[in-house]
C-alpha cells in the first residue's frame, strides 16, 4: 500500500470511530498531514484539554501523552508508538526533589513539560519552552528549582534576572549536541542566513541566535520574516517541514546530529495499527497521580 492510501484508510478509521490524532511538530511530513492537531508541547496541552473526542492518540512521546491523560482522564488516551520516550522525561526522579524541598521550604519547583507524570506529582507548576519565561516572571516566589533542563532553566534565568533559579543537571540530549562551533561554521557559510533557535541548546548556541522560541514559535518567525535564509537550532524535522512551508526561502539544518530517535519512532503504519486496535499503548495512571500531576499543569494553563 502506498502512503496516500494508508493516510486515507487512517482518515476514514479515526472520522469512523470520533478519535482525534494529535502529532507533535517533529513528527514526520505523512503523519503531521492526516493530525487533527500538530503543535508544541504547549498547544498540544491545551488541545488535549478542550478536544470533546472520545479517544485520543498521541503521535509523539510518552510524557505527552500521559499529559494529555492527566488533562483528560476519562477519555482513552494511546501513545501510537509504545517505545517513544523521550531521554530527558526520566531524569530526576520523584524523591529528589522531595529531599529538596525539604532542606529548601522556601523555593517553588518549576517542571518542564518533558518530565513524567510521577515527577510533576511534586512540583509546584508546569511550563513548556513557549510558557517558561512568562510562567516564572509570574510565579508568587523569589527562589526557583528549575528542572530537569538546564539549559532552558539558564535561558529562564538570564530573561528573568530578578529571580533566583537554582537547576538541576538535565537537559535534552539532541539539543545539547550542537556546538558554538558549528554555529559560526554555517553562519560563515550563509552569511545573509538568520539563526533562530530552541532554548534546549546550549546557553553559548543561543547566545548567538536572532531570535529563541519553541518549534512553533520559530516556524511562525520564519514564514513570517522578510529574509529568505534561515540557520535551524533544533531538530531537523522542522528545517525540513519549513522547506515544504516555504519553498521560496531556504533553511538549513546546521548538524547532522540534530535528529530524536524517539520522535522518528512512530510510523504512518503504528498510527494505523493503534486506530485499528491492534497496537499503541494505552495510557494508565493511578488516581492520585492524576490529581497531583493535574495540578501541576492546571496551574501552568492558569499562569500561562
Ligand atoms: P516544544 O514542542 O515545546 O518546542 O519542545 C521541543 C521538544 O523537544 C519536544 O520534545
Ligand atoms: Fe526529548 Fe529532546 Fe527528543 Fe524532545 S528532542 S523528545 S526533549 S530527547
Amino acid at each position: 500500500m502506498n502512503i496516500a492510501e494508508l493516510q486515507k484508510r487512517i482518515t476514514e478509521e479515526k472520522k469512523r470511530k470520533k478519535i482525534c490524532i494529535l502529532a507533535h511538530s517533529y513528527q514526520s511530513k505523512e503523519i503531521k498531514e492526516i493530525a487533527d492537531y500538530v503543535g508544541d508541547s504547549y498547544g498540544l496541552s491545551l488541545k488535549a484539554k478542550d478536544t470533546d473526542a472520545e479517544s485520543i492518540v498521541m503521535c509523539g512521546v510518552l510524557f505527552m501523552a500521559e499529559t494529555v491523560k492527566i488533562l483528560s482522564p476519562q477519555k482513552r488516551v494511546l501513545l501510537a508508538n509504545a517505545d517513544a520516550g523521550c531521554p530527558m522525561a526520566e531524569q530526576i526522579d520523584k524523591e529528589q526533589v522531595q529531599l529538596f524541598k525539604r532542606e529548601h521550604p522556601d523555593y517553588k519547583v518549576v517542571a518542564y513539560i518533558n518530565t513524567t507524570a510521577a515527577l510533576k506529582t511534586v512540583c509546584d507548576v508546569c511550563v513548556t519552552s513557549s510558557s517558561a519565561v512568562n510562567i516564572v516572571k509570574k510565579l508568587d516566589a523569589k527562589n526557583i528549582l528549575f528542572l530537569p533542563d538546564c539549559n532552558l532553566g539558564s535561558y529562564v534565568a538570564q530573561m528573568v534576572p530578578d529571580k533566583h533559579i537554582q537547576l538541576m543537571n538535565g537537559g535534552c540530549p539532541i539539543h545539547a549536541r550542537l556546538s558554538a562551533a558549528e554555529v559560526e561554521r554555517a553562519k560563515q557559510q550563509h552569511p545573509e542566513a538568520l539563526f533562530l533557535v530552541h532554548p534546549e541548546c546550549k546557553p553559548e548556541v543561543v547566545q548567538l541566535a536572532d531570535f529563541v522560541g519553541s518549534t512553533t514559535a520559530i516556524m511562525e518567525y520564519a514564514v513570517k520574516s522578510d529574509k529568505k535564509e534561515f540557520l535551524i537550532g533544533t531538530e531537523n524535522s522542522i528545517a525540513e517541514q519549513l522547506a515544504y512551508d516555504c519553498p521560496d526561502k531556504h533553511f538549513y539544518p546546521i548538524s547532522k546530529q540534530m535528529l530524536c530517535p524517539n520522535m522518528r519512532l512512530t510510523t504512518l503504519v503504528d498510527l494505523y495499527h493503534t486506530l485499528t486496535g491492534e497496537g499503541g499503548e494505552v495510557i494508565e495512571l493511578d488516581n492520585e497521580t492524576l490529581v497531583n500531576a493535574r495540578k501541576c499543569i492546571n496551574e501552568m494553563i492558569a499562569l500561562g
